[in-house]
């Protein structure tokens, strides 16, 4: 694989700022954005007040402690734009999240909002390996949803040419990828998969390809799942994260020198990592629930968001910025089963040890009494579809799942191409719990 470590003159002069100037920035920028919040937006100004706290309390980093957290109820309740700090003509662009339930989220950009974004994304992929001049395949989906445009506005701002493919017709994203030559690949991982999939199904090997950096985020997924798209593709894979709330992807991302977890952008966000039980502010290193408050948005400021996805703050290593560890999943993913608690990327890392098993997955529950079953769907390997071999395999996963997760498991390898795919976030859990 190519090396593609930045070069002098290649970063922002902010990426190359000490702690203490990034903490001096933060500090300046918390206090208008709570400033902006509290006279600016009649929901901030009514939960500041009932919580007796006021901008002007904020004399240092931590006294954000002091003030309320903001949860996905607060959007819903305000719907659609009742949390806007700026009048509505001043929207440049709205996006929403599809909402499994009810209504979206809807969230606003201004003009300045979106070059903001534009500029995070755009030194995300740069940090990612990507540079000016490069074809970049945007295989996230086009809409509402922010990964699609939220990555094109940040390739064209790093000034990459940009192929907005969107999410979908597997066989087209590789007759694209064959004859534009892109280096750059924008998707969810599951869906990179399925890219995987379709290039050994039409016989070209996906070693040769142009891809030397693959960013993938959306949604979470292991070391052990960018080892393999790494080796299968010859290329870079690079994890990016983001929520439409704080802005969409680039709220942080990993640098491709070192791959050691992600970068916050702390010029733009500031990160806190709480207890998901007390809400009480971790110790740097510790596990919990990250929170974010930005630094420089306008249309929405967004303070203290519970984000629900669990990782640690870890110091900065490739850049002063802090890091997050991968994302192994959200507090509203983690299934518990006879006590214990599972993700489905611990399911993931244990599919990817078994050589007779495609990665593609999904657990369904179900309820056998008062008994909760887990049952695991994955798919036997084009060259490993023998019923002997399946069930080999079967019983090899139900025994890694044991040994390491610590949950007995039903799985069913059915044939390949057997499990729902999906050209965006992979669905990976089926309730049928409250079913007959
Ligand atoms: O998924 C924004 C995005 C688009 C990020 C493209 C990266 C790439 P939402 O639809 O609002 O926004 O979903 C946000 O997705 O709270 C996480 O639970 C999950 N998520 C996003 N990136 C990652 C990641 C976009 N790299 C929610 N690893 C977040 C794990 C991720 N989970």
């Amino acid at each position: 694989m190519e090396d593609l470590s930045p070069r002098p003159g290649d970063l922002e002069p902010i990426e190359m700022a000490s702690r203490d100037e990034i903490s001096a920035l933060q500090l300046k920028r918390l206090k208008t954005t709570l400033a902006h919040a509290y006279q600016n937006s009649p929901h901030y100004r009514a939960r500041f007040d009932e919580a007796g706290v006021h901008p002007d309390d904020l004399k240092t980093l931590s006294d954000l402690s002091k003030f309320p957290f903001t949860v996905k109820k607060d959007l819903r309740d305000t719907y659609p734009f009742g949390m806007f700090a700026v009048p509505r003509e001043k929207l440049a662009r709205i996006h929403a999240s599809s909402g499994t339930t009810g209504k979206p989220t809807v969230v606003g950009y201004t003009r300045n909002d979106i070059d903001t974004w534009a500029t995070v994304v755009a030194r995300s992929i740069r940090a990612a390996g990507g540079r000016p001049g490069d074809i970049c395949h945007i295989a996230y989906g086009y809409g509402l949803f922010t990964g699609g445009l939220g990555a094109h506005y940040g390739a064209e701002k790093l000034g990459c040419t940009v192929v907005p493919i969107s999410g979908g017709m597997t066989e087209r994203q590789v007759t694209l990828i064959q004859d534009f030559k892109p280096r750059i690949i924008m998707v969810t991982p599951s869906y990179m998969l399925s890219i995987l999939d379709e290039y050994r199904k039409l016989g070209i090997d996906p070693r040769s390809t142009s891809l030397a950096v693959g960013i993938f985020g959306a949604e979470p997924w292991t070391n052990a799942m960018r080892l393999e798209i790494e080796r299968d593709f010859d290329m870079h894979a690079v994890d990016i994260y983001g929520l439409s709330e704080v802005i969409g992807p680039g709220v942080a991302n990993e640098c491709m020198e070192t791959k050691d977890g992600l970068h916050v952008w702390e010029d733009h966000f500031y990160p806190e990592v709480v207890d998901p039980e007390t809400g009480e502010v971790l110790p740097d290193g510790e596990m919990g629930e990250l929170v974010f408050t930005s630094l420089t948005k306008e249309a929405l400021p967004i303070i203290r968001y519970r984000t629900r996805d669990l990782t640690r703050l870890l110091p900065g290593t490739a850049r002063a910025m802090r890091r997050i560890e991968k994302i192994t999943g959200r507090s509203d993913d983690m299934m518990i089963l006879r006590g214990v608690n599972v993700f489905p990327t611990q399911i993931e890392e244990q599919i990817l040890k078994c050589s007779g098993l495609a990665p593609h997955f999904q657990i369904e529950l179900t309820r056998n009494g008062r008994m909760d079953d887990m049952i695991v769907h994955v798919e036997a390997m084009p060259n490993a579809t023998g019923s002997d071999v399946r069930a080999h395999s079967a019983k090899e996963l139900a025994h890694h799942i044991k040994s390491v997760v610590g949950v007995s498991t039903k799985v069913k390898v059915g044939d390949p191409d057997s499990v729902e795919r999906s050209a965006g976030k992979a669905k990976r859990v089926v309730d049928n719990r409250l079913k007959g």
